[in-house]
């Protein structure tokens, strides 16, 4: 039994598709590496997970629901959600409350709504701030709780999006290049965040020009070219496959 079951899925953007016909399968718990040459549709095809794209044909099933027309907030709740590159409200607010708000899974709510505190949400708020400090704790950022988006380093903020995503408890995080603005030398920091959250359950399809980030979180990668799937496998098998080695080199 799968708990992500794409089939078929397509993506256009007006007429050109970018996702041509992709399945693809992922257990509970898995960690799928998905690689290839830029405009492959590596991106798109993450989109059309999170719902941050619209299917141009295709059905995903989550956890035995077909979620492929739900938006992204609809999906989150479920269990699957992506990482976000600097949400337009990440560097206006602290660290502290970049999370309070993904917790509460108002996306798109103001601030005012979670500082309110009315009476009959100041349970939720309790826990939501608890678990709050226990994801900063857990990652050694509880220095940075009340630094604001800005002010982050790369890697920082890499790390505070994935634990965006952590605080809605997720069984699926779909991670875009997470290591792209990270410092080399915070890379493995990064690596062993992402295989601990890995090691707690959570599924993690992840998108990575940096093949060594793959070949250590992934137990199996998928190479997508031109918008399809041409190889899976372990780590090993595709990058000595010749399709994938002549896609690369184009
Ligand atoms: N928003 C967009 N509008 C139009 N074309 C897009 C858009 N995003 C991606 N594309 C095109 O779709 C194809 C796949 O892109 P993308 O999914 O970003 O590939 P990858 O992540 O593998 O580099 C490319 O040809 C790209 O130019
Ligand atoms: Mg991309």
């Amino acid at each position: 039994m799968s708990l992500l079951a794409a089939t078929d899925v397509s993506v256009a953007y007006g007429g050109v598709r970018a996702v041509s016909d992709v399945s693809l399968d992922l257990a509970a718990g898995e960690s799928l590496g998905l690689i290839g040459p830029n405009g492959a549709g590596k991106s798109s095809f993450l989109a059309a997970l999170g719902g941050q794209v619209a299917l141009a044909g295709g059905s995903i099933v989550f956890d035995g629901h077909e979620i492929g027309r739900m938006p992204p907030y609809r999906r989150a709740r479920r269990g699957i959600t992506r990482t976000f590159q600097m949400t337009s409200e990440f560097p206006r607010m602290t660290v502290f409350e970049n999370l309070v708000t993904a917790g509460h899974g108002a996306y798109g709510a103001s601030l005012r709504t979670v500082v309110l505190r009315r009476r009959e949400t100041r349970r939720a708020e309790e826990t939501v701030t608890a678990r709050a400090w226990s994801v900063l704790d857990r990652f050694e950022m509880s220095h940075v709780a009340d630094l604001y988006g800005a002010e982050l380093s790369g890697g920082q903020r890499r790390l505070v999006e994935i634990m965006r995503c952590l605080m809605r408890e997720p069984k699926v995080l779909l991670l875009d290049e997470p290591m792209v603005g990270v410092a080399p030398h915070l890379v493995e920091k990064l690596i062993a965040d992402l295989r601990s959250i890995r090691e707690e359950g959570i599924a993690l399809v992840i998108v990575e020009h940096a093949l060594e980030v793959v070949q250590e979180l992934c137990e199996r990668v998928v190479v997508m070219a031109l918008g399809r799937p041409i190889a899976s496998g372990s780590f090993e098998q595709v990058v000595s496959d010749p399709d994938v080695q002549a896609a690369y080199v184009g």
